[in-house]
């Protein structure tokens, strides 16, 4: 028989087809029995009917246990009751392999259970529905990048020295040579590529050794760094805009039953998708005082402060011109205003919080010497990044986009743990 997606079977109606997969959940009402059918492309309703098969075929049926890989066989029809589903009416039923006491059943699991049984809870629908909008978020940004005249071009994870900050670094002795750390971010690579290449994204697992315990942090994340010659601070967020509205839209189009899974609010996202809010640090911090904050100028946003901020926006929110002692030494100053440098971080809605983080750079290499002296940062580790200053300086810009905060937002989910397949925080590091 001709094998075939759970995902296509509504093309081949009255077909005999095979499906190979998982069995998911059964259920028998004498005679019948009704399956459930997993094969990664999709779920498929299969019904049994004891009188319709062999004697041999029904045992395995009735042997057959939740995880059982399963070979079947059946006519394709649509299903009586529900639109747009279609079943298999079985003639052939195999065991691949039986399944012994699958730990995870209809029951509440805790999160700690679930997290160290995480190799098998990948199975579920909703973890399916999140790795599969995962991997539409990731598509939709190559695209993204692509059509802007963007290349991939992809940076080193061992490096000598610090992108974001000396506190969060994770050192690996390196043979001979010392202490290497794992990337942060691989921008200060983009910075000298785009002097070959004019625009480039790389995109892959950044490391940050942060102690945060909360739902949106990582200590493995997969972060997509773009950089750009030529762009100044507005084009930068322009581009930032287009990216992450042209994610959404890609989500809605191609992921319809990846959303449905995860009863994701379709018109919170679908209004997303319109110009972006833009408050500078200065009237954010205004504006979350007058919200009951009691935040203080110079101090960084937390949480609470970026959802008071968005709550009662249909679009993410741009918060531009940070002080510069609260950022890191590669952002440009604002020449009309020197204390703050030309940076933004983008606030998703919906609680999402910050989702991208950006800046266009310093491209005079007095200032940025000056500042990496402020910063305690060692002159000689970065004079190969203080060449691309020296060589053909240009005004250019960045962002840094955070892969799982993205599909946290985009599916609707808790916990950033979920929004990755085998995720790494501060307490854990199996399986
Ligand atoms: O704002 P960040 O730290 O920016 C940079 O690293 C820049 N070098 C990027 C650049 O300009 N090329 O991080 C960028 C994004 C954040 O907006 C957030 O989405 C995500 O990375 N992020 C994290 N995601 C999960 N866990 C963490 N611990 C994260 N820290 C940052």
């Amino acid at each position: 028989m001709p094998q075939m997606l759970a995902r296509n079977l509504g093309r081949h109606i009255n077909a005999t087809v095979t499906i190979l997969g998982w069995l998911y959940n059964k259920r028998s009402s004498g005679p019948i029995a009704f399956l459930e059918i997993r094969d990664g492309s999709g779920w498929t309703p299969a019904v049994v009917n004891k009188e319709a098969v062999t004697a041999e075929v029904w045992r395995s049926v009735e042997a057959a246990t939740q995880e059982s890989s399963v070979s079947v066989t059946g006519k394709v029809a649509q299903h009586p009751k529900r639109e747009g589903v279609y079943e298999l009416q079985v003639t052939d039923f195999q065991i691949l392999q039986l399944a012994h006491d699958y730990p995870i059943t209809k029951k509440e699991h805790g999160p700690e259970f679930l997290m160290d049984h995480r190799h098998l809870w990948l199975r579920s629908r909703q973890q399916w529905a999140i790795l599969r909008l995962r991997d539409a978020v990731t598509t939709a940004v190559n695209e993204y990048l692509h059509q802007q005249n963007f290349i991939r071009l992809d940076t080193p994870i061992f490096t000598p020295n610090a992108c974001e900050g000396t506190t969060t670094l994770f050192p690996v002795e390196y043979f001979d040579l010392g202490t290497a750390y794992l990337a942060q971010s691989g921008q200060l690579y983009l910075e000298a590529a785009i002097a070959s290449v004019g625009r480039c994204y790389d995109f892959g697992p950044v490391f940050r050794a942060e102690k945060s315990k909360t739902k949106r942090h990582l200590t493995e994340f997969w972060m997509m760094d773009a950089e750009a010659a030529f762009v100044e601070h507005d084009e930068n967020l322009k581009i930032q805009e287009g990216l992450v509205r042209h994610i959404i839209r890609y989500c809605l189009e191609h992921c319809q039953e990846e959303l449905a899974i995860r009863e994701r609010n379709l018109d919170n996202l679908r209004q997303a998708d319109a110009p972006f809010t833009r408050y500078t640090y200065k009237q954010a911090i205004k504006k979350l005082n007058e919200l009951g904050s009691d935040i203080k100028y110079g101090e960084d946003l937390g949480n609470d402060d970026e959802g008071r901020l968005t709550k009662n926006s249909a679009v993410p929110v741009f918060i531009e011109k940070w002080p510069k002692e609260i950022k890191p030494f590669y952002m440009k100053r604002d020449p009309n205003n020197p204390d703050v440098v030309f940076n933004a971080d983008l606030i998703a809605t919906e609680g999402g919080g910050e989702i991208v983080g950006g800046s266009q750079r310093e491209e005079r290499v007095d200032v940025l010497i000056e500042r990496m002296k402020s910063e305690g940062l060692n002159q000689a580790d970065y004079e190969w990044y203080l060449d691309t200053r020296r060589f053909g300086s240009v005004p250019h810009s960045g962002f840094g986009l955070g892969l799982e905060r993205v599909v946290r937002w985009i599916a609707g989910a808790e916990h950033i743990r979920e929004c990755i397949p085998f995720p790494r925080t501060i307490g854990r590091l199996r399986p």
